[in-house]
């Protein structure tokens, strides 16, 4: 059989994903038991990090970890990787030896090489176009705390950036509808959005966003990478946080999501955190599970 690799939703079906989705619920109520499920054992994944990472790096160490397995983290600045080795020499020889290689970098294209240089399935792990480990977790996250997305309205306020994208292909792949509220310059890719006109609609008003909606959420108004645009960034976003008095104006039982790390007094008022309409402590905690059912998916068959 060949590989599969996970570098955006669409390279699972809508009904695998729905699956993975359900199986991360079995896979967290297993470790809640205790019981001990090693299905990765003497299994080897490496994880390059070219970006800092907290929760992504905490939950494939600690899921390969509880599978039996082992996972490595490697660093450009002290491997071959971060003094010009080719891409595709790096994907022979890394996959040679380890099972899977998780990766997250600046380019995307840079996943793509890899992964079409790799012997073992790649899993991206954010890059500047798309975050979809993030939305495995996120989807998770709303099938556990009100069922089926498919129908249903979500409402990204923000910058149309890496996990706005996968915002957009999860619209498709799970079947819902996406308002996307973000200020003019910072629209998500045009492209994505013409593919996906029939669920995608993108407003300048958070207000409008936000009406009938079930779910809203957002992320950091500067990416990893656009550090010396933040106080550009910050005049520009000043209309577009997420408050409690903005979740008023959603459905009486929407839930709010945010990927963490997030910024208070920015995207998020102070106090959006600990509002009971947050998920975000579940969403991250649902990193570990989405990801250990993902690593099954790709390495147990
Ligand atoms: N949400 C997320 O990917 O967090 P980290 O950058 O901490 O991995
Ligand atoms: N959009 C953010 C997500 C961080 C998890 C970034 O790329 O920095």
């Amino acid at each position: 059989m060949s590989i599969r690799h996970f570098l955006t939703l669409r390279d699972l079906s809508s009904e695998e994903l729905r699956k993975l989705v359900r199986r991360a619920s079995e896979l967290k109520a297993i470790r809640n038991r205790g019981e001990i499920y090693e299905p990765l054992k003497n299994r080897v994944m490496s994880m390059i990090f070219e970006k800092s990472s907290t929760r992504t790096r905490v939950s494939f160490e600690a899921g390969m970890a509880q599978f039996g397995g082992h996972a490595m983290f490697l660093s450009p600045r002290d491997t071959q990787l971060g003094r010009g080795e080719p891409i595709s020499d790096s994907a022979r020889v890394i996959s040679s030896m380890v099972d899977v290689v998780m990766i997250r970098t600046f380019s995307h294209q840079l996943v793509e090489e890899f992964a079409a240089h790799s012997s073992v399935p790649v899993i991206n792990a954010l890059t500047d176009e798309y975050h979809p480990c993030q939305l495995l977790a996120d989807m998770q996250t709303y099938f556990e705390h009100r069922g089926d997305i498919q129908g249903k309205t979500v409402t990204w306020i923000g910058d149309g950036n890496n996990m706005c994208h996968s915002y957009i292909n999860a619209a498709r792949q799970f079947d819902f509808k996406l308002k996307i509220a973000c200020p003019e310059g910072f629209d998500p890719d045009p492209e994505l959005v013409a593919e996906n006109q029939s669920r995608v609609l993108i407003t300048r008003s958070p207000e409008e966003a936000v009406t009938d909606s079930d779910l809203v959420v957002t992320d950091v108004w500067a990416s990893m990478g656009q550090e010396e645009e933040q106080k550009e960034r910050e005049m520009k976003f000043a209309d577009f946080q997420v408050s409690p008095s903005l979740m008023d104006k959603a459905n009486s039982d929407a839930i709010f999501m945010h990927c963490l790390p997030a910024h208070r007094g920015e995207e998020i008022s102070e106090d959006m955190l600990e509002d009971p309409r947050s998920v975000v402590f579940d969403e991250a905690e649902n990193r570990l599970h989405a990801q250990k059912a993902l690593l099954e998916f790709l390495l147990v068959k």
